[in-house]
């Protein structure tokens, strides 16, 4: 390979969206609109918007679950929007996923060994090496020795989540997106697998889409922040400029709707975000 080649594939972003468009059905509306945005190599990139506002719809057409209805996705520098199920099997080791709910993507009777080992089959990767590289993953997210055998119900739904995370790390991958990966937990559970994966992420030259209706969460670990509303992009930047200075009413919304641990302060951000959704309702005509 030339060292021209070389330089410009590690320029290229690792992931490229653009002008999404994607719609459930022939005639329905559009559920998400000329959607564009990009993720460096390394990078997390935070996807927030309200219940509705199609983030899942973006992660799962990235992910190749559903069809893009227009526009482009292109990743590490190949364009996947209308990849084959090989071509996606092929690509199934460097882009994964952790969903909010891992008890219903774990299948209760059989272990997490075969949940983790199952991805890694997929790829190529011979038994030994298999079973030695899942041990390793349930290791790096925390989970006592032994975790390998046991079956879904005998953990807590944190430990079930850090699994979920060990499951799409064990193959190494390019690109994880998660989606709503924390909503289900209570805030210091959240705490810690935020902490888990802003950890595992830094050293490895691994990127995250993390889609949250939550700013604090994102504000935690994203680097950069893409703004939704109902479909189409409001805002986007770099999340410490998007929060001192948000130009879009429905950021605002997200921002004083975030979870806080002090209940006055709470009680504050709930006035504020009441007063902030009337405000906000003005221009969404
Ligand atoms: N399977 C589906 N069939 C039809 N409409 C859907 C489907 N999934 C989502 N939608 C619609 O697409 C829009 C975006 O939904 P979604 O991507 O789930 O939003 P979010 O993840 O931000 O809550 C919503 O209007 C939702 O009702
Ligand atoms: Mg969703």
């Amino acid at each position: 390979m030339s060292s021209v080649q070389t330089t410009a594939e590690a320029d290229a972003p690792l992931l490229e969206v653009r002008n999404l468009m994607v719609r459930y059905g022939r005639k329905g509306p559009a559920a998400v609109e000329d959607v564009s945005f990009s993720i460096a190599r390394g990078e997390t990139l935070g996807l927030v918007g309200e219940s509705g506002s199609g983030k899942t719809t973006i992660g799962r057409a990235i992910l190749g679950l559903l069809p893009v209805t227009e526009g482009q996705i292109i990743f590490d520098g190949r364009d996947i929007t209308r990849a084959s199920v090989a071509e996606r099997r092929a690509l199934q080791g460097d882009l994964r996923a952790v969903f909010q709910d891992p008890f219903s993507s774990l299948n209760p009777r059989r272990v997490i060994g075969d949940a983790l080992t199952e991805p890694l089959r997929v790829a190529g990767v011979g038994r030994g090496q298999r079973i030695a590289r899942a041990n390793e993953s349930l290791a790096a997210v925390g989970l006592p020795a032994g975790s390998f055998d046991r079956y879904p119900r005998q953990f807590s739904g944190g430990q079930r989540q850090r699994i979920a995370i060990a499951r799409a790390l064990v193959t190494d991958p390019r690109l994880v997106v998660c989606d709503e990966a924390v909503s289900a937990l209570d805030l210091s559970t959240q705490a810690q697998v935020l902490n888990l994966l802003a950890e595992l992420g830094a050293g490895a030259d691994l990127g995250y889409l993390f889609i949250a209706h939550d700013m604090a969460v994102v504000e935690f670990l994203a680097q950069r922040v893409v703004v939704l509303y109902r479909g189409k992009v409001m805002e986007q930047g770099l999340t410490a400029d998007v929060i001192r200075n948000p130009q879009s009413p429905y950021t605002r919304v997200l921002m004083a709707a975030s979870p806080v641990p002090d209940p006055d302060e709470q009680a504050r951000r709930r006035e504020v975000w009441r007063a902030l959704r009337n405000e906000a309702k003005a221009p969404a005509a």
